[in-house]
């Protein structure tokens, strides 16, 4: 990325996120020479190391892979961590944020001179509970003068409209929307981005995608493991919040949206918005929610919870292309397998000669993680002699069509965008409250109590009721399904 230094500051070093997805995608876009040399790496938090034991902490989740031959894949990740600084300091207080930016402007001075223009990222890898806080510390001390100052937040954005729009009005009296990064993961998954370029170039897809032909739709994700000592956060928001009302919904706007006018991120965005406004107050026969038995072993979770860690519910368009479709958003921890897919269901085909209706419909499945494919089911002549109609895919699975191509890491992605200005793959503030909007009557029926929870066993499909669900919707179960 040309233009000038370049800071990044990874606010809340200490953590999680930072350990396992932050400092990680930073590196692979280092190690790739998609940082300029002129880098300055702050990690900021409240415990007191040196940097010595930050470096300890993160160097085992920095992978080398593929580096340029003539390095050691241990010189390229001390050569990063060289780059790394590690300051202490309060959130609370202003202190740490005026030697923050100390520090920033000397290396600014020192590699950048009097002329050169300057740009600081901060990432808030913390609790959104301190972003308030920082965030004004931030536009107190450190803004830069001498080019752009960028703000990367992440979810979860409220826990419902209101807090939510609590949070955007904080946030959004210290920063412009060009300065505020929302990031959701998904956005930077490679089928995830792959969504729009399948829809909208092929000839396949154009004429068909609507009500005409698409009898149903499943946005699915499935976790085979649980809380995993993330049960305090998540016991407070549960699977909606968690997963549902950011990522599936971005994907369900990926698969569901109008052409844009073009790829400027507005108008995509403009587009995202516009179909989340004809999704229709979503119905208590449309919902089944879920939690695993022995989720309450957790001693982070609250006694009695009733969290849920399941939920399918079905999503009604209301417009010209999609009425009558229903969308079923099916999301769960500790189940039989790991997985993210869409799965389009076509229509039968009219006048069934072959009589294949038996045989299942035609589908369209674009499976996200793990092993990235897309795959249709079709229906075909069983091979031989006899005139039997069987069904077969189209595969085109990406381990085998791009043996050499290394996916990138969603973070690694998105981290890039940031650097580069591009706000395509980031959520807007309207996106964020419609999407809020959506949701928040029914987290509020749940946490009220007033609809049944169902239990389910680890390791399995989930609860029975939501295989209903999909039924009585209409889906009509294929091979494997
Ligand atoms: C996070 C959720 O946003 O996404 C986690 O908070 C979840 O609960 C994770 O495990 C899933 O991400 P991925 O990329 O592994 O599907």
């Amino acid at each position: 990325v040309a233009g000038g230094g370049l800071s990044i500051v990874v606010l809340g070093a200490s953590g999680d996120l930072a350990k396992k997805k932050t400092f990680p995608a930073i590196f692979n876009l280092y190690k790739q020479g998609f940082l300029p040399n002129e880098l300055q790496i702050i990690g900021y938090a409240r415990s007191n190391m040196t940097n010595e034991d930050l470096y300890k902490k993160i160097r085992g989740y920095l992978k080398p892979g593929r580096t340029d031959p003539m390095k050691k894949p241990e010189d390229v990740i001390n050569q990063f961590l060289n780059k790394i600084t590690y300051l202490h300091g309060d959130y609370n207080a202003d202190e740490g944020f005026i030697t923050l930016n100390e520090e920033v402007s000397k290396f600014e001075q020192e590699k950048c001179g009097e002329d050169r223009r300057t740009r600081r990222l901060f990432y808030l890898a913390l609790p959104p509970s301190v972003y308030p806080v920082v965030s004004q510390w931030i536009r107190k001390h450190c803004m830069n003068t001498r080019g752009w100052t960028r703000v990367v937040v992440e979810k979860p954005f409220g826990k419902d409209l209101d807090s939510a729009e609590a949070l955007s009005s904080q946030l959004g009296a210290l920063f412009s929307e060009e300065q505020l990064y929302r990031i959701d993961h998904y956005l930077g998954k490679e089928l995830v981005q792959n969504l729009l370029v399948m829809r909208f170039s092929n000839r396949f897809f154009v004429p068909i995608w609507n009500r005409d032909n698409i009898a149903s739709v499943q946005i699915v994700f499935k976790e085979d493991f649980g809380t995993e000592g993330r049960g305090g956060y998540f016991d407070e928001y549960g699977i909606i919040r968690d997963i549902i009302q950011n990522h599936l919904v971005q994907v369900l706007c990926l698969v569901t949206m109008e052409k844009p006018v073009s790829l400027h991120p507005e108008h995509v965005r403009d587009e995202k918005v516009k179909v989340l406004r004809c999704v229709e107050p979503i119905r208590d026969e449309d919902v089944v929610i879920g939690q695993y038995e022995g989720y309450k072993d957790d001693p982070t979770v609250r006694k009695n919870t009733t969290t849920p860690t399941f939920a399918s519910i079905a999503l009604r368009i209301n417009n010209e292309r999609w009425d009558g479709v229903p969308f079923i958003i099916k999301a769960g921890k500790a189940l039989d397998s790991r997985k993210a897919e869409v799965r389009v269901q076509f229509k039968d085909a009219p006048g069934d000669i072959f009589k294949c209706k038996k045989q299942g419909r035609n589908e369209f499945v674009m499976r996200l993680q793990p092993n990235e494919a897309m795959y249709m089911k079709l229906t075909m002549k069983e091979p031989g002699l006899e005139m039997k109609a069987t069904q077969s895919e189209l595969d085109m699975s990406y381990s085998l069509r791009y043996q050499d191509v290394v996916i990138p890491e969603a973070y690694e992605r998105l981290i890039l965008d940031t650097i580069r200005g591009d706000q395509q793959h980031f959520v807007r503030r309207d996106e964020l409250k419609v999407a809020w909007e959506i949701f928040t009557p029914l987290l509020h029926r749940i946490d009220a109590g007033k609809l049944p929870l169902v239990s389910y066993k680890q390791g399995s499909r989930g609860p029975t009721e939501a295989n209903d669900l999909i039924t009585r919707l209409g889906y009509v179960r294929t091979d494997g399904y």
